[in-house]
């Protein structure tokens, strides 16, 4: 046995003060929790999931009680990003007394949860609903700002249908999504929140595989794919999210962050949909965004939500939408992953 004299101690300490301060999971991997299956655990079992996997982001696609009845009770390390639910806009968008009464049901009322995005939106598509994301933005904000939760940021998360253009540089907001994306831009400067964007190199490969070596999109290229101007680009995600970063400039937004509110691969169900590849794509996706170095555009640590959480066997669509979870629903890897 080593005895150790108060000096050692005080230097032992010091060190495991030290190392304290490095965290023990990667915080910029989030996973996004859907439940559009009725084969799934309990909200309770899944944070536990989380946990034990080290995963301390969750993105969660409405006011699911269940889930932030579990997270109250033991959650508090995950990050949540929470959705409003698209059929919420209009009443949030028109009536500022729903937003209040929403923020007092569904945020104050689980005050151990970290709530970090609300993501007013997802992906919304019809004309009439693009137009009321803004406003239901800012009353989305006011019911925040009125309860003393300005830590919260609001925003919307859109797919990459929203963005045109190549090489990323010359990234725009779309011709059809620059009516609404522009001032939501704009809006998102002054209240310093980032646009969630869903990057999906996957589906830009399945459309266009003539033009796309699957290695781009797996970020398994050996050397640079596309050079725009200075920036060497070596993967596809990268591209798509420096193309982002191109369109917010383009609306004189340019210092406004993009979060990465879904990105994954599916595990079966059509066109290179492969566990072989899904595992490649999330792990290099995980090691990538770990690595803290950002994109070519914007080198600062970058965060990401991998969806998803659990294959979920109610999802309808295509075929591959039901194989993008990382857990089988029995709690199974899909196949192994570190995160
Ligand atoms: C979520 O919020 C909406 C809008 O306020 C409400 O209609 C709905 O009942 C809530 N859902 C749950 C599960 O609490
Ligand atoms: C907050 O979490 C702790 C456990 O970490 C729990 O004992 C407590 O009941 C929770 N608070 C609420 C309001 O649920």
């Amino acid at each position: 046995m080593i005895k150790m004299g108060a000096a050692s101690k005080l230097t032992l300490a010091l060190l495991l003060g030290v190392f304290a301060l490095i965290p023990t999971a990667v915080q910029s991997i989030g996973v996004c929790y859907g439940v559009i299956g009725n084969n799934l655990p309990p909200a309770s079992d899944v944070v536990q999931l989380y946990t034990s996997n080290g995963i301390g982001a969750m993105r969660i696609y409405f006011n699911d009680t269940k889930a932030l009845a579990a997270l109250n009770m033991g959650g508090a390390n995950i990050n949540l990003i929470m959705d409003i639910g698209n059929e919420n806009l209009g009443a949030f968008a028109t009536n500022p007394s729903a937003a209040t009464t929403w923020v007092q049901n569904n945020i104050q009322a689980f005050p151990n949860v970290s709530f970090r995005y609300i993501a007013v939106g997802n992906e919304v598509s019809v004309d009439d609903d693009t137009q009321k994301i803004l406003p239901a933005m800012q009353n989305m904000n006011r019911a925040l700002s009125a309860a003393g939760l300005d830590h919260i940021k609001v925003s919307t998360s859109v797919s990459q249908g929203v963005i045109a253009g190549f090489p990323p540089s010359a990234g725009t907001f779309s011709e059809k999504a620059s009516s609404y994306m522009v001032p939501i831009a704009r809006y998102l400067l002054s209240t310093g929140a980032p646009l969630l964007a869903n990057v999906y190199p996957y589906f830009a490969y399945k459309d266009n595989q003539a033009q796309i070596d699957i290695r781009y999109a797996l970020f398994t290229s050996r050397g640079t794919v596309v050079q725009d101007g200075g920036n060497a680009y070596q993967n596809l995600f990268d591209a798509v999210v420096d193309t982002f970063y191109s369109a917010l400039e383009r609306a004189g937004a340019g210092s406004v962050p993009i979060v990465v509110s879904e990105s994954g691969w599916p595990s079966d169900g059509g066109t290179a949909a492969s566990t072989s590849n899904a595992q490649t794509y999330n792990q290099n996706l995980i090691n990538h965004v770990g690595a803290g170095q950002g994109t070519p555009k914007r080198r600062q640590p970058l965060e990401a939500y991998i969806f998803a959480m659990f294959n979920e066997n109610g999802k309808t669509g295509l075929e591959t939408e039901k194989h993008f979870g990382l857990f089988n629903p029995d709690k199974s890897p899909a196949y192994p992953i570190n995160f």
